[in-house]
């Protein structure tokens, strides 16, 4: 059977039918069938967690039980700690979460698959948060007793104590982060789920492919890159000579959204009350300012990672622990994906075209 040739990148291809999630061109998202903006103004991390997984909003029974699932499933065999320690200080993030992730799939108990992802979802947050001080030999931040999911991991990423509406807007921030149809991650998930390899092996395969700056690295590179730019009335010379070095702005452009990011456009509001509350809205004229210089120079909106960083930023997190944040959230959608897979399961295995060299005959070393 001949091959069908599709464009470089699989762009515009459709590789498997899904229910969890679907972004337009149009810039519009959704969950399960509900719009982005819905969950962000009224949905809770675990809500929209459950919801992801399961095709459904959860009872206020369902919800607790999952919850307190995830409470009780957090905490970390010390061998886990040391394997990431023995990596020392100069471990990357993510190589630090991976190798966790692939640890856990040695030394877990877990027998069904339902309790490995389980255990991987509720264990991320504590390796994402402990990704570069327990490979610098620093004692590990554990998960605390109260809050969810997010106010937990907001502590272990930063001592400093966030108002009542910078949690909100970190909740909110992660519950964008959760799920985004065929991305590479997820993509690179399904093509380990098809080989019916378990939920560690695929989980520590979407990891690597986050690492990327087109991918997860976005936000850490647009953060450096805001930091470099420094001042809102310099927006126009920096992005000039961006371009004339030849490079990309970080935190731009999307396969999909060509119009706008529904997400990036919410996290901007969310900036702008934040700075508001805090009495200096200089990183938000920082951030309008470059976005505008783009889009009359190249039209190409902002990414959720461009607002997602100066949020970070503002919370007093490490740039090094913005991916390691997305880890923690898109495991959730990883864990879908990877369902979805196994259970329609086809083995993914496309062909390719070889364009390579034809009828060469083998020279012994010495005559080469
Ligand atoms: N800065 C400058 N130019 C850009 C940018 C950018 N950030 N993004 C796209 N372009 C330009 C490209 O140079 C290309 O121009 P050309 O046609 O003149 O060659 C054109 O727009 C199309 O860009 P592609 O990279 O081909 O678009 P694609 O859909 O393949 O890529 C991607 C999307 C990878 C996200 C790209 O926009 C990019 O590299 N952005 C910067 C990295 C980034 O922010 N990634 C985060 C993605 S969102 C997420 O993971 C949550």
């Amino acid at each position: 059977m001949e091959a069908v040739k599709v464009p470089r990148g699989l762009a515009g291809v459709s590789v498997a039918d899904t229910r969890i999630s679907k972004s337009s061109a149009d810039g519009s998202l959704v969950y399960r069938g509900y719009p982005i903006a819905d969950l962000a103004a009224n949905a809770s991390f675990e809500e929209t967690a459950y919801l992801v997984l399961n095709g459904k909003l959860p009872t206020r029974g369902e919800l607790d039980s999952f919850a307190s699932g995830i409470a009780r499933r957090s905490s970390l065999d010390r061998r886990v700690f040391d394997i990431m320690g023995a990596l020392g200080g100069g471990a990357h993030p993510i190589d630090a979460i991976r190798t966790g992730v692939s640890a856990l799939g040695s030394i877990d108990a877990e027998q069904s698959i339902q309790d490995k992802e389980a255990s991987i979802e509720s264990k991320m947050p504590v390796l994402a948060a402990n990704c570069l001080r327990v490979p610098k030999g620093e004692p590990p931040r554990l998960p605390g007793k109260t809050g969810g999911f997010a106010d937990r991991l907001l502590q272990m990423l930063t001592p400093r104590e966030a108002s009542e509406f910078d949690r909100w807007v970190f909740e909110r921030v992660l519950i964008f982060y959760m799920e985004h149809d065929m991305n590479a991650s997820s993509f690179t998930v399904r093509v380990v789920a098809s080989t019916l390899a378990d939920p560690y092996a695929a989980a520590s395969a979407g990891l690597a492919s986050l690492k990327g700056p087109l991918h997860g690295g976005a936000n850490e590179a647009a953060m450096e890159m805001l930091l470099r730019a420094k001042d809102p009335e310099n927006a126009g010379p920096f992005v000039e000579a961006t371009f004339r070095e030849g490079r990309k702005l970080m935190g731009f452009g999307h396969r999909v959204y060509k119009q706008f990011d529904p997400r990036a456009r919410l996290c901007k509001e969310y900036l702008g009350e934040m700075t508001k509350k805090r009495g200096d809205d200089r990183i938000y004229r920082l951030c309008d300012a470059i976005e505008r210089e783009m889009w009359e120079k190249k039209k190409i909106p902002p990414n959720l990672d461009y607002y997602a960083a100066p949020i970070f930023y503002l919370l007093g997190i490490e740039v090094p622990l913005y991916t390691p944040i997305f880890a923690a959230s898109r495991v959730f959608g990883w864990m879908a994906h990877y369902n979805e897979q196994v259970e329609e399961n086809k083995l993914i295995r496309p062909d390719s075209t070889y364009v390579g060299h034809a009828g060469r005959s083998y020279v012994p070393i010495e005559k080469r």
